[in-house]
């Protein structure tokens, strides 16, 4: 898939723009990449810190699942990202359910999943993944973000990042979509963070939940021991309790 490359100086948000090719019915695997953005967002409306020197892209796909599986394409991204910090640049991240990867517990890369569906059908995913990289972060992010630069002392080729990016994605996804996500669940578990200790999820639909973590399961639900029962959380924020 990923063959269009569509590039930007600067754009408000590569989601944004995706989001309107999708509307006027482009096909899968465009992929849209902008040096700046001006109003980049993440995961519940927060706002996404995203100056010169990071890879802000998004990715525009059609999958053949059912609308309440798209959330295990932030999954599937994470395991992405995961293996290319390991494979390609030796360093160890850790997967914060469900979409957040971190170095030394900071975050360095998150992921959205937007999708417009119609009753089962899938009619488009609108994929965003936004890593720091070479970019400087704020004064405000400092202690709880990370950029590769930082931790590697060096200047990192961004070309090559998003290469080995979407030459991972392709295969992952395509086993995933025929097989789906069975295969990874035990990869993701192995890099999840914070397992087996105790954390609190916010928001989703409940009330914050703490309890010990035990990674997630087959429909990428986080499972939490409270009290007296397993919970099976859909959505929501992860945090060490
Ligand atoms: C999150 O951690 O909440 C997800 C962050 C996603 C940021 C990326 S950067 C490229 C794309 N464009 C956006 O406006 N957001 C995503």
């Amino acid at each position: 898939i990923c063959k269009t490359i569509k590039y930007y100086k600067e754009t408000a948000s590569t989601q944004t723009v995706v989001k309107k090719l999708a509307e006027k019915d482009f096909g899968e695997g465009i992929v849209v990449i902008a040096e700046k953005q001006t109003k980049g967002y993440g995961r519940i409306k927060r706002m996404w810190s995203s100056n010169a020197g990071g890879l802000w892209v998004s990715m525009l796909l059609k999958p053949v699942i059912r609308p309440d599986e798209s959330s295990k394409l932030a999954l599937l991204f994470s395991i992405v990202l995961n293996r290319i910090l390991e494979k390609k640049y030796g360093i160890r991240s850790e997967i914060k359910w469900p979409n957040d990867i971190l170095i030394c517990g900071k975050k360095v890369a998150g992921i959205i999943i937007e999708m417009s569906a119609e009753q089962d059908i899938i009619n488009w995913v609108a994929a965003g993944i936004g890593v720091n990289i070479n970019n400087s972060l704020p004064e405000d992010l400092k202690n709880i973000s990370i950029s590769i630069k930082e931790v590697l002392k060096r200047e990192i080729n961004r070309a090559e990042f998003i290469v080995a990016l979407l030459a991972e994605f392709e295969s992952l996804y395509f086993n995933f979509q025929k097989d789906g996500f069975k295969q990874f669940l035990e990869e993701y578990n192995s890099k999840a963070a914070y397992k087996n200790a105790l954390v609190t999820v916010d928001g989703g639909y409940n009330d914050a939940i703490t309890g010990k973590s035990f990674g997630i399961d087959e429909s990428g639900r986080l499972i939490i021991e409270t009290k007296n029962k397993f919970e099976k959380i859909v959505s929501g924020t992860l945090r060490r309790a």
